[in-house]
């Protein structure tokens, strides 16, 4: 089976692409054919370059509302055809006509065991809820704000010693896991979107997604 086309949008370090193009050096299903960015010095457009991955800066400063702005990302994108688009740390809001226009092909990872803590600073909220765990959930992504179907989740406990920082980088490490999976689910046809659900090797998926135990 040839491979899919996997276009990336990033806006800073760039780690979750590093994990995916990693990924697709061993999994001829993920075919990495552009990444895009909207600030032109986010780290992750070297670490591409250095993967021989062509890229494009879109500055969303340069653009007078979000639709110009995201009607010039969709240009670009749909420029490299792709069958799905990943968003890797991309901090922009989108607007519904971007998202309807790759609805079903859109993905994206968030720092918290969706439903729980859709929106910003989930790390700190989860120490302050008094949470037992945390973790990541990578989507579909819809108009509703982190509230798309979820495929994979993995979590780690919140132990006592436990800070911001300290949580930022164990759910870093799991998001360098379970987004490659998700992304070779996807490009390898193991993972389809139904009417039902979503089914990984035809088996309906609880409402949370895959449980990744690392
Ligand atoms: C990750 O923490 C991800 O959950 C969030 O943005 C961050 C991106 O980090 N959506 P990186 O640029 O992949 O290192």
């Amino acid at each position: 089976m040839p491979g899919k086309s996997v276009v990336i949008l990033i806006s800073g370090s760039g780690s979750n692409l590093q994990a995916i193009i990693d990924a697709s050096k061993t999994d001829a299903s993920i075919n990495i054919v552009g990444v895009l960015s909207n600030r032109a010095d986010a780290y992750g457009l070297q670490r591409a370059t250095d993967a021989q991955i062509p890229t494009a800066v879109i500055d969303h400063t340069l653009y007078s509302d979000r639709l110009s702005f995201d009607q010039a990302m969709m240009a670009q994108i749909d420029a490299w055809n792709p069958d799905l688009v990943v968003l890797a740390g991309f901090m922009r809001i989108l607007t519904s006509e971007f998202v309807s226009h790759y609805e079903g092909r859109l993905i994206n990872i968030h720092p918290s065991l969706l439903p729980k803590f859709k929106g910003t600073q989930t790390h700190a909220r989860a120490l302050e809820a008094g949470e037992s765990e945390h973790g990541c959930t990578v989507h579909y992504v819809t108009e509703e704000l982190d509230a798309g179907a979820p495929i994979i989740q993995a979590a780690t406990p919140i132990v006592a010693a436990d800070t911001v920082e300290s949580l930022i980088d164990k759910v870093h490490k799991l998001e360098h896991q379970i987004y490659p999976l998700a992304v070779s689910w996807i490009c390898s046809e193991r993972l389809k979107s139904r009417d039902d659900g979503i089914a990984l090797d035809d088996e309906l998926l609880g409402p949370s997604g895959f449980r990744f135990i690392g």
